[in-house]
């Protein structure tokens, strides 16, 4: 395993490189979220690159990145026994230099849900995945299903701006409570840690009313909304019954449907999605 801080020497790793190369982009502070990222890459792939950049332009003015956890011996102990062969940590000047002035901008699909709520957001992380991507040049480049807008705004920027990496979406990983794994949940009390358990409740009660044959989306918003509400450590960001592909609020569920929301439980802003199928 080769642990590398510059563009220079991924670059020149890189030419040396034969066969396909899985990327896994992270901000670090791994789980088994990330990690079973690093299994399909391992799995499908000849060469395997985990970057780990705390990345400062997708976080708001006011969210976490000073708090945000940080424990690199610890990812670099997981990542060596995934068999990782490269992770590539930059620093902050690295990839953002003094004169930096480009930004990827993706709209529509990225001005909602997360995208309204935290304004720049999707810039950030569009800019540093195309950077990532130029940089590392995979093959395949892998995205947790938890994070659905993220996926769908990145496959909307590698078609739109033709670049040569195909995307994978694996399945997110949950607790045995059904909580999903997320580098956040680190920041709950164990009385939060029990409240957050509200998401994956409201989700399933969604796909079970689907299931059930309710296709109008307004009452399943209305009921996970009330099944959040009676969670008293619960505040409500966005409830969401959209269309998978185009993020859309639907009134009728007439097509494949991401149920999505978002949840304050404290301090924390915690996401969670299911697709209704
Ligand atoms: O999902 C993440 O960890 C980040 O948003 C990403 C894709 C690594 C970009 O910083």
């Amino acid at each position: 395993m080769q642990v590398i801080k510059t563009i220079a020497e991924l670059r020149e790793l890189r030419r040396c490189l034969t066969g396909s190369v899985g990327f896994v982009p992270t901000i670090g502070y791994l789980h088994e979220g990330h990690l079973a990222l690093v299994k399909r890459a391992r799995a499908e792939n000849a060469i395997v690159v985990v970057s780990i950049f705390v990345n400062p332009t997708q976080f708001g003015p006011s969210e976490d990145l000073g708090t945000y956890p940080r424990d690199l011996d610890r990812d670099l102990k997981l990542l060596e026994k995934e068999k990782t062969d490269i992770i590539f940590v930059p620093s902050d000047a690295e990839i953002y230099p003094s004169e930096f002035s480009t930004w990827v901008d993706v709209e529509k699909v990225a001005e909602r849900l997360e995208g309204a709520s935290r304004p720049g957001h999707f810039r950030g992380v569009a800019t540093v995945v195309a950077k990532l991507f130029n940089i590392v040049q995979p093959t395949k480049a892998y995205f947790g299903q938890k994070d659905a807008q993220q996926a769908i705004v990145i496959k909307r920027m590698v078609t739109d701006l033709n670049m040569m990496v195909e995307i994978v979406v694996v399945p997110t990983v949950r607790e045995s409570d059904g909580l999903a794994m997320s580098s956040r949940n680190t920041y709950l009390s164990p009385k939060e840690r029990q409240a957050a358990t509200v998401l994956f409740r409201a989700l399933s009660l969604a796909r079970q009313l689907w299931q059930g044959g309710e296709k109008d989306a307004d009452k399943i918003r209305q009921q996970m909304t009330s099944l959040i509400q009676r969670e008293p450590l619960a505040k409500i960001d966005y409830v969401s019954i959209a269309d998978a592909d185009t993020l859309e609020e639907l009134d009728m569920i007439d097509r494949l449907a991401l149920a999505s929301l978002a949840v304050r439980i404290g301090k924390t802003r915690l996401i969670d999605n299911m697709t209704l199928e």
